[in-house]
């Protein structure tokens, strides 16, 4: 009797909580939750973007002004928020167009857009429904619709997410600077893992790389020209009949070998996977997907067929479990073809012959664990993303010592998670070349810190002027990597001549000789979600005059890059000293941005490699610049390169604390984090000041002092 009392009771709270709206309120001192008042649960949870759910723990205290008001519009909900005037607004992932993103509509339905047309771009690959605020007094909030539903954010008189899904939650964070926003937020929704090291080297890549000599030929290229590069691609040219997990056995006769190849010459080989598996009795990866029932269902619940490079294609259903766990088996065979990395590409999921270029929005989703069975209006902005996912744990599976590395083109606020990204086909043309730098900014400030374009410009020829300025840029987007589209003319950095070539390889040496600094970058973006590349506004976030400035950047804190094409920028106050990385002068072409250090800051310089297997860091040079009370300050992260050693302490943080007096320059290197057990040193020291350039001599010492007199 007892029991049944104690089991209705728990019934009876169970049917009138689950009727109830959540209680809206704190989940942290920074960040709020509300609800709106028809909210169910089963329709938006578990979240695709947060971590974990958090309890509220404590009412929104009434000095809370920014809060959404809810409502419902022609059968779609709605969530408004005012905009104080003063206030720049940013983030919204993956967009076209400037850096501020005040007065811009965007879509939020991931959309395979070659050029960026469709739409007139308001929509491109990904989806990110987050707004980064910062106030006229530099203080700053963000906003999140915790919804994967097919919206719409505009951003004019007010904050407005449109969906035509049901009524969604709205997250607000508040932070007295962005950066102590995007923090709390990457603490929301996770940061990107630690990529091996040779991820954020140089990568070469086209669509029409083929047979596998052509293949050896751009790889051996490199090295005789002595350009560094780490990475060559392989496109869907290397399948057989544009069938995923298969090689076609005349041009691509074995992979394993070709990747070897790669290997013995310092390269890794990237290979690209696509959702859509041919509809093909016989081929296994068809007949075994059949076999589990994987395949997504039109609305009356066949298998949905659509056309993509095979033709008519099946696509995995990514919400289910059990298809997850078969998609990330199906790496085991490919991986051991000793592939380094995954390349996914086409998940939006793109479809030729269907609607708006993806499937039906009546398209069925079957769910399973957490997830709900619904429709693709609810799934398609999270497809790549689950798929990514997916992907990754099978990886995983197979290598379980080494860092998985996972480019996706469509993407969700959240899948940096599972893997880096690029900002699809974009266009041969000084436009897109200069979009390139908001679009990565902006991403990086919606959580995604490993992203960049095709460097030279996917559709279309490129003009030689057009590849030089582009590849000098982008040896300092976090993602390098060159790409083209079939047909368009050769866009290796020596296809364009001696002068663009030695152009390319200086850009590319750049980037090499700051490795140290980059790899430090990416571990700061991996444990506070900082980005490796932020807008300028960052170094003065109460300097409104930066607020629109987005032909420079800052690469951390430290680096200020000014393109050579730029006009009219907003640069922060204070002294800011060019500095030459790769010989005694890194502007000796017209194509390579100025590269200026901050005043009070110390940045580690390496030896120049051609690739990362020949990464050392026994051998630094540390550009110091005081400030006006003499001191300078950096830090050097360092790890075994790839693994997992670094999760138990295998890494090591040193600090380089600089002090100036007079004449005289003390630059001391202490270890200050994580057990790695480091060898003594070689340490130079460049001392940049108004009045030039000071160089020491190499000291084996923890401890360096340059003097003005000699
Ligand atoms: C898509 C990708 C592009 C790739 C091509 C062929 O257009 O965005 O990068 O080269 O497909 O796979």
């Amino acid at each position: 009797m007892k029991t049944k009392l104690l089991l209705l009771a728990t019934c009876f709270v169970w049917l009138t909580t689950e009727a109830k709206t959540p209680k809206s309120g704190l989940i942290s001192p920074q960040t709020a939750v509300y609800y709106p008042e028809t909210f169910d649960a089963k329709a938006h949870l578990p979240s695709f973007s947060l971590v974990k759910e958090l309890p509220v723990t404590a009412n929104v205290p009434e000095s809370r002004t920014l809060r959404p008001h809810f409502s419902t519009r022609d059968n779609k909900s709605c969530a408004t928020l005012p905009i104080e005037p003063g206030t720049s607004l940013y983030g919204t992932g993956e967009v076209k167009g400037s850096l501020l993103r005040n007065g811009k509509t965007i879509k939020l339905w991931n959309t395979d857009n070659y050029e960026y047309k469709r739409d007139e771009g308001k929509r491109l690959y990904q989806s990110h429904p987050w707004v980064l605020g910062v106030r006229a007094n530099g203080t700053a909030f963000g906003v999140m619709a915790d919804n994967s539903w097919k919206q719409e954010l505009q951003l004019t008189d007010s904050m407005r997410f449109i969906s035509d899904g049901p009524a969604f939650r709205v997250i607000v964070i508040e932070g007295d600077s962005p950066q102590s926003v995007l923090k709390e937020l990457t603490r929301l929704i996770g940061r990107i893992e630690m990529p091996p090291l040779w991820a954020i080297g140089y990568q070469q890549s086209r669509y029409s790389y083929e047979p596998d000599s052509r293949v050896r030929e751009v790889a051996s290229e490199f090295r005789n020209r002595k350009i560094p590069c780490d990475v060559i691609w392989f496109d869907i040219d290397y399948m057989d009949k544009f069938k995923i997990f298969t090689f076609d056995k005349s041009k691509f006769p074995d992979p394993k070998a070709t990747n070897n190849y790669l290997h013995s010459k310092g390269f890794k080989g990237i290979w690209m996977i696509d959702p859509g598996v041919k509809l093909e009795e016989g081929y296994n990866v068809y007949d075994s997907g059949t076999a589990g029932n994987h395949w997504v269902k039109d609305s009356l619940g066949r298998d949905y067929v659509g056309k993509v490079w095979p033709g008519d294609c099946k696509f995995p259903d990514f919400t289910r479990p059990e298809t997850q766990l078969w998609w990330g088996g199906l790496y085991k065979d490919f991986m051991n073809q000793n592939i380094d990395g995954v390349w996914n590409d086409m998940n939006e999921p793109a479809v030729f012959d269907g609607p708006d270029a993806t499937m039906p929005e009546s398209n069925m989703h079957r769910g399973g664990g957490d997830l709900q069975p619904g429709s693709h209006l609810r799934y398609h902005n999270v497809y790549g993303m689950l798929m990514i996912k997916s992907s990754l744990a099978g990886i995983k599976k197979v290598n379980p010592g080494k860092r998985p590395f996972i480019l996706s083109r469509s993407g969700f606020l959240g899948s940096h998670r599972y893997g880096a990204t690029w900002t699809g086909d974009n266009v041969a043309s000084v436009e897109h070349l200069k979009m390139s730098i908001p679009m990565v900014l902006n991403l990086g400030l919606s959580g995604q810190s490993f992203s960049g374009p095709d460097i030279g410009g996917f559709i279309n020829n490129t003009t030689p002027e057009l590849f030089g300025q582009w590849i000098a840029l982008g040896a300092f987007y976090p993602f390098s990597r060159g790409h083209a589209c079939k047909d368009t003319n050769d866009k290796e950095p020596w296809a364009f001549g001696t002068e663009v070539e030695n152009a390319a390889r200086k850009a590319l040496n750049r980037r090499y000789r700051l490795m140290p600094y980059f790899y430090t970058l990416f571990h700061e973006a991996a444990t506070t979600g900082m980005p490796v590349m932020r807008p300028v506004f960052f170094a003065d976030t109460r300097d409104t005059s930066l607020r629109s400035e987005d032909q420079a950047f800052l690469l951390g804190e430290n680096l200020l890059v000014v393109p050579r094409w730029a006009t009219n920028t907003r640069l922060p106050k204070g002294d800011w000293h060019s500095i030459s990385v790769d010989g005694k002068n890194d502007l000796s072409d017209n194509y390579q941005p100025d590269v200026k250090l901050r005043a009070g800051a110390v940045v580690p310089v390496g030896k120049l490699i051609q690739n990362t297997t020949e990464y050392k860091t026994d051998s630094l040079t540390l550009y110091v610049s005081t400030d006006a009370t003499g001191k300078a300050g950096g830090t050097l992260y360092e790890d075994a390169g790839d693994g997992y050693g670094y999760q138990k302490g295998d890494y090591a943080i040193s600090s380089f604390a600089a002090t100036s007096t007079g004449d005289k320059l003390v630059v001391n290197i202490t270890q200050t984090a994580g057990k790695r057990v480091l060898k003594a040193k070689t340490f130079q020291v460049k001392w940049i000041t108004a009045d030039g350039t000071l160089t020491g001599k190499w000291v084996k010492s923890n401890t360096v002092t340059l003097s003005k007199k000699r």
